[in-house]
């Protein structure tokens, strides 16, 4: 190692030091990484909201009603009985759209693809809560008002 480098390495050190002092981490409060935090624990979900706005084009709408209890499992979908093509005009469930029904080889199935099965891999719902770590997320064109 050269003196050089040594040198480098010798400021760099308090520099290091400071940002590990001052890192903090918004879910894990200020425990660190090595040790394990308690869990958060869950939010309350918004019940019964109106369907959201979108923030970009794509995403997958927020889910704006409650989905405790809801299973999915290999034999039973719990969203699919309100929202599939053959279902939702008697629930008033908004229809889940065709790209939900094109496989990964592009391939259209008479049934929800397997990629699109589990719904809340994608859709999400909402909780009033104050954002754990801070963002300036803005929406573009179109979505920059919602
Ligand atoms: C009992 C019927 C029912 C079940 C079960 C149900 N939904 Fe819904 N869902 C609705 C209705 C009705 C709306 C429309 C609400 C409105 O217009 O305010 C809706 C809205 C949505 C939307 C918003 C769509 C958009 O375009 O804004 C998403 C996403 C959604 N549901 C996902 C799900 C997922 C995922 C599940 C399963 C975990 C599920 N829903 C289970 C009835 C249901
Ligand atoms: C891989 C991600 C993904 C999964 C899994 C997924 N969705 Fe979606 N969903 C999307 C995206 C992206 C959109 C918006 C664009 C589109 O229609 O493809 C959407 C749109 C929707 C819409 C609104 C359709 C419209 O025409 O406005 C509903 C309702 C919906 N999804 C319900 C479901 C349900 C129910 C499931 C589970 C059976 C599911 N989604 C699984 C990504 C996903």
């Amino acid at each position: 190692m050269t003196l050089r480098t040594l040198m480098t390495f010798a400021a760099l050190v308090p520099l290091l030091a400071s940002a590990a002092d001052t890192q903090h981490f918004e879910l894990r409060a200020d425990i660190p990484l090595e040790q394990t935090s308690p869990a958060t624990g869950l939010k309350p979900v918004l019940k019964e909201t109106d369907r959201r706005a979108l923030n970009y084009v794509n995403q997958p709408p927020l889910i704006p009603h409650k989905v405790q209890g809801y299973q999915i499992t290999q034999s039973t979908n719990r969203c699919l009985q309100c929202h599939d093509v053959d279902n939702y005009l008697t629930t008033g469930a908004p229809r889940i759209s065709p790209t939900h029904f094109t496989d990964r080889d592009n391939i259209v199935q008479p049934q929800v693809a397997p990629r699109r099965y589990l719904c809340l891999q994608c859709h999400v719902t909402q909780a009033d809560v104050k954002p754990p770590v801070e963002n300036d997320f803005a929406g573009l064109g179109q979505f920059a008002n919602d």
